[in-house]
């Protein structure tokens, strides 16, 4: 981040390394996706204590360099997280509980991370509010700007029945998350799903679920063993849009998917809760408007994000980043009156954030498209091989 920080106390710039333990498929452990620079490595060949990462070289010295003035040379320098979202908004993810109701372990685990937050403290005694992990970049989709391209064919993975000795510390956090690559078609995570969803210890731990929805029919049954379950959904578009974006996905059963898992909530009483991520790029935009409609019919909340630049996925990036390439929008010569009509719907359904982050991002190519000189296109990045 943060050259824009809008911090007006004396908090810690961003929340993410006291919150979230980010382990990827490949060995690579940091604070959060965004970190742009060297993090910590995992011996794959052993799992060893988790303070050893938590308050290890790399947390120490992210959560100094939020704590004072952000270094030049820091991997937190233009985080994209704060692109589009403010500060309070996102530390609202960490400073507020989530409506789950929490153990004893977890209340007791939450005091202890808002005081060492707030103490700006760099070695602390509470475990992650949030275990993140990627279980491999396969997949059964061929997304035409899937930024773990590079890494494919890869078959590394993290192993479901280590990362499980971390069980002790695993039952006093909030959230885990899994992800992949497809993380329902990847059989370590699949492994791990099933020992978290049939654990009662981790009854009140809500699992985090991000997948491209195609094969989500095939885990509800087992899934709905879990209560406290969300899931977040990738579409990027409807219809032919989704279909030409999500390159091999079916349209009609993804939707179907998504409403069957809607139906099963309701009908055992679960408390599942869905939404869906939707890279903005000059496809998307083209059908932006139906895109908001029907997630406002569903009823189920829709999450913005850019594009981001990869090496691997230039093809792609050069003829899809409109932020980057703000004449592409030429090849959409209605973007705007949809993008307006895809805010107004989202403003009704008071989904204000959504909406929000389409304002921000309509300034935001409205200022490139008339900027005289054009901003240099930002150089394509890729975190997950950044480790130590
Ligand atoms: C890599 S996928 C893995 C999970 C799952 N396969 C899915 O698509 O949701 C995680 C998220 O990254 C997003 N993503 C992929 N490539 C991206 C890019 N170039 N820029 C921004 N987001 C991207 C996907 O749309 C998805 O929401
Ligand atoms: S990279 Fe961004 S999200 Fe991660 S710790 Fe730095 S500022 Fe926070
Ligand atoms: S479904 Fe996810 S992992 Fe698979 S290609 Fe698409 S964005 Fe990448």
């Amino acid at each position: 981040m943060t050259e824009n920080s809008n911090s007006t106390d004396n908090l810690p710039q961003c929340y993410e390394p006291w919150y979230e333990l980010n382990t990827m498929y490949n060995g690579r452990v940091a604070c959060c996706c965004y970190y742009n620079g060297p993090a910590s490595r995992l011996d794959l060949d052993r799992w060893p204590d988790l303070f050893s990462y938590w308050n290890g070289d790399f947390l120490r010295k992210v959560r100094a360099e939020v704590v004072g003035r952000i270094p030049d040379d820091s991997g937190c320098k233009g985080c994209v997280m704060y692109k589009y979202r403010s500060h309070e908004e996102m530390r609202q993810h960490f400073l507020v509980a989530r409506t789950q109701v929490l153990s004893p372990a977890q209340r007791e685990n939450r005091e202890r991370a808002m005081a060492n937050f707030t103490a700006g403290k760099l070695v602390v005694d509470h475990v992650p509010l949030r275990f993140y992990f990627n279980f491999g970049v396969s997949c059964n989709i061929n997304c035409i700007m899937c930024c773990q391209t590079p890494e494919r064919p890869s078959h590394q993975t993290l192993n479901a029945e280590r990362l499980l000795a971390w069980k002790p510390h695993m039952v006093k956090t909030e959230t885990i998350s899994v992800i992949g690559g497809e993380p329902l078609i990847l059989p370590e995570a699949i492994k791990f799903i099933r020992a978290i969803v049939s654990d009662d210890d981790f009854a009140q731990v809500r699992l985090d679920l991000f997948t491209n929805g195609l094969n989500l029919d095939k885990f509800l049954d087992e899934l709905s063993a879990k209560s406290n379950l969300n899931v977040c959904v990738s579409l990027d578009g409807i219809g032919a849009t989704y279909e030409h974006i999500r390159a091999g996905s079916s349209w009609s059963r993804v939707e179907r998917n998504i409403l069957s898992f809607k139906e099963m909530a309701a009908s055992r009483n679960l408390d599942w809760t869905i939404g869906t991520a939707n890279i903005v790029m000059k496809s998307s935009l083209s059908t932006i408007d139906e895109l908001a409609r029907w997630h406002v019919e569903h009823d189920i909340p829709p999450n913005f994000v850019d594009f981001m630049n990869f090496s691997g996925i230039e093809e792609t990036y050069f003829k899809e980043n409109v932020f980057a390439f703000p004449d592409l929008l030429a090849e959409v010569p209605d973007w705007r009156q949809r993008l307006d009509a895809a805010i107004r719907v989202l403003n009704e359904k008071e989904w204000f954030s959504s909406a929000d982050i389409l304002i921000k991002m309509k300034l935001d190519l409205i200022t490139r498209l008339f900027a005289p000189f054009p901003e240099a296109p930002p150089t394509m990045q890729c975190n997950v091989n950044k480790g130590e």
